[in-house]
Order: structure tokens, then sequence, then C-alpha cells
């Protein structure tokens, strides 16, 4: 049975029984309820009941929105426990920051993530296939790409010259020196068409040394735009920045986040609050909360861990 999810249901990520029935054309006021067993849908479907359950079960189970999803992932460093037992779930097309205090454990999730580093248990699911024993070079081909992985964005180069060597990367647009000129057009068309949706365009030809520090930043997603990410995993990015510039990569993550997902790490909760739609908090390497801003912010473990009196 394929479900045509509306809108609000789907970016809850979940199918409520309302819907189901709506679906199958059994839908009644009473229904929106959600109570089992008491509505005149629920009297018409009886003998259905079971069925229902169980389609109901399958889609919340086994059809889901997340394109990511960690599962006990524990990573541990000569004994000493970084990320102990992880179960992350992103949603697709959401913007699903990454908070907590210095040493939680942050990094290393993206470590594990993206493969840099191997996990010491748990699996990693990826676009629905499991990815814990995929190189880090795979994972990035299958559009899981981190964002400074391939951006050592080359401090000689000019911005157009760094995002066409990033075009040129295995994971990126297929590149050939034997290719027909064509070809090559098509590669610098796409690189300008990269520069242009980073707000980049005046600075084409200026050597990414010479850039301003928070335009150097918006040259890093655009070269990791260049790989396509289906999931686009940024460690700090307004690490450094000041306001302006903060403004202007946080316009720049919401834009690029419209047909992608984007985890993130960032310190700096004006621009988590702006931007996520789902927060998870880690400390000491597990989670402490998860939900939107304004749950996970009245948390009181959450404030006492940001506070510092939750000792870490
Ligand atoms: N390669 C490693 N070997 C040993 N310990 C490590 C290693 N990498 C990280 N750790 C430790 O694991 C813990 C988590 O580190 P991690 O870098 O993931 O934290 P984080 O949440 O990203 O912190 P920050 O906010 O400071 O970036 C820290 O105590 C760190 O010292
Ligand atoms: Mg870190």
């Amino acid at each position: 049975m394929m479900l045509t999810k509306k809108s609000g249901a789907r970016r809850e990520g979940r199918i409520t029984r309302h819907d189901l029935l709506e679906e199958i054309g059994l839908a009644t006021r009473g229904d929106e309820s959600g109570s089992p067993g008491s509505s005149p849908a629920s009297t018409r479907l009886d003998g259905l009941w079971g069925v229902e359950y169980v389609v109901a079960y399958m889609t919340d189970h086994l059809v889901t929105d997340y394109l990511l999803e960690t599962h006990d992932l524990t990573k541990q460093f000569a004994g000493f426990v970084a990320v102990n037992g992880v179960s992350l779930r992103v949603r697709k097309g959401e913007i699903h920051a990454l908070i907590g205090p210095n040493g939680a454990g942050k990094t290393t999730c993206f470590n594990l993530i993206t493969k840099f580093l191997q996990p010491s248990s748990g699996s990693i699911v990826y676009a629905g296939r499991d990815i814990t024993r995929q190189s880090a070079g795979s994972v990035a081909r299958m559009g899981l790409v981190r964002s400074f992985q391939i951006s050592a964005v080359f401090p000689h180069l000019t911005a157009l010259e760094n995002v066409r060597l990033a075009l040129q990367q295995p994971t990126g647009l297929t590149f050939s020196f034997w290719k027909p000129t064509r070809v090559l057009d098509r590669l610098h068309g796409r690189a300008r068409e990269l520069l242009e949706a980073v707000g980049l365009s005046q600075y084409a030809d200026t050597i990414a040394s010479e850039m301003p520090y928070g335009r150097k930043r918006a040259l890093e997603i655009a070269t990791t735009l260049a790989l396509e990410p289906e999931l686009m995993l940024l460690d700090e990015p307004m690490a450094g920045m000041g306001h302006e510039d903060i403004a202007r990569v946080s316009d720049l993550i919401r834009k690029v986040s419209e047909n992608r997902t984007v985890l993130m790490v960032e310190h700096n909760l004006e621009v988590v609050a702006t931007l996520s739609d789902t927060i998870t908090v880690l400390q000491r390497g597990q989670i402490l909360a998860e939900g939107a801003y304004e749950q996970v912010s009245n948390d009181p473990a959450v404030r006492e861990a940001y506070m510092g009196t939750g000792g870490d």
C-alpha cells in the first residue's frame, strides 16, 4: 500500500492513524483524536482493525523518513569512551544540529559517520544501507559529504579553480583530460554556477588566500556542493566568524538545505535556534536531549550542562 503522506505529517515523519484512514477514504472528524476503537470509521473497520494496526506499525517502522540513523554508536580511545551508545536519527530534508559542551563527542560522531573513524561498536545506516563497514570514499560517493573533507581549499588557487578542482574529484562530475572541450566548458559553467549559488561570483578570479574569512567558508561550501551531497555535514561552520559573516553563512546554509539534508555541529546557539529543525544535545558521549529548540533549551538537564554545573 503506497501512502501519499500529507505535508504536515511528512514533516513530522510519522503517519498517524488518521492519515491511514484518510488514505483509504474512511477518515471522519472523530478520527482526529487518534483514539482507537471509538470512532465510526473504526466501527466500519471492525474486522479490519488488526490489518490497520499492522499497516500502521509497518509504516512507522519500515517506511521511515530518516536519511541517516546510527544505532548504539560507540567509540573508545584506549579505554576512554568518547561516544557512548549514540542512536541518532536525521530526518530527510531537515537541518539537524548536534550540540553539547566541549569534549562531548560531537566531532568524534562526525568522524564515525563519515567513516574517518571506525566505530568500536554499533552501526550506521545511510539512505537505507548499512555503511558501518564502508570506506570514507565510498560513503562520500553515496552523497554523505563532510564540508572540510575535500575543501582543503587550496590557498594559491582562485575561487573558480578551487571549485573546478572539486568538480574533478571522482565524486564530482566525471572529468578526463582527454574529454572534448565541451565537457570542460560544462565543468567551467558548473563551477561558475556553484560560485554564484554561494554568492561568490565577484570572487571567481580571486586567489583563495586573499579572500575574507567568511567568504573562504562560503568557498568551502561551494567545493562541498560540487560533490552533490545528499547529506552535508558541517562541523562548526561559524567558528571564528564575525556577525556579518555569520548572517551570510546562515543564509547560505538555509539556502543549500532546501534540497538536501544538513547535519551540523555548532556552538553558536543563536544560529542553532534559527536554523535547526531538530537538535540533539550530547554530553559525555551520550544523548542528553533531543527535539526542537524550544523543547531542548527548556530542558533542565540541558540548562545544567550548559551552565557548567553538570560537571563537564
Ligand atoms: N583520537 C583520539 N584519541 C583519544 N581521545 C580522543 C581522540 N579524539 C577525541 N578524543 C577525546 O574524546 C572526547 C570527545 O572529543 P570530540 O572532539 O569528539 O568532542 P567535541 O564534542 O567535538 O568537542 P569540541 O566542542 O571541543 O569540538 C574528548 O575528551 C577528546 O579528548
Ligand atoms: Mg569538535
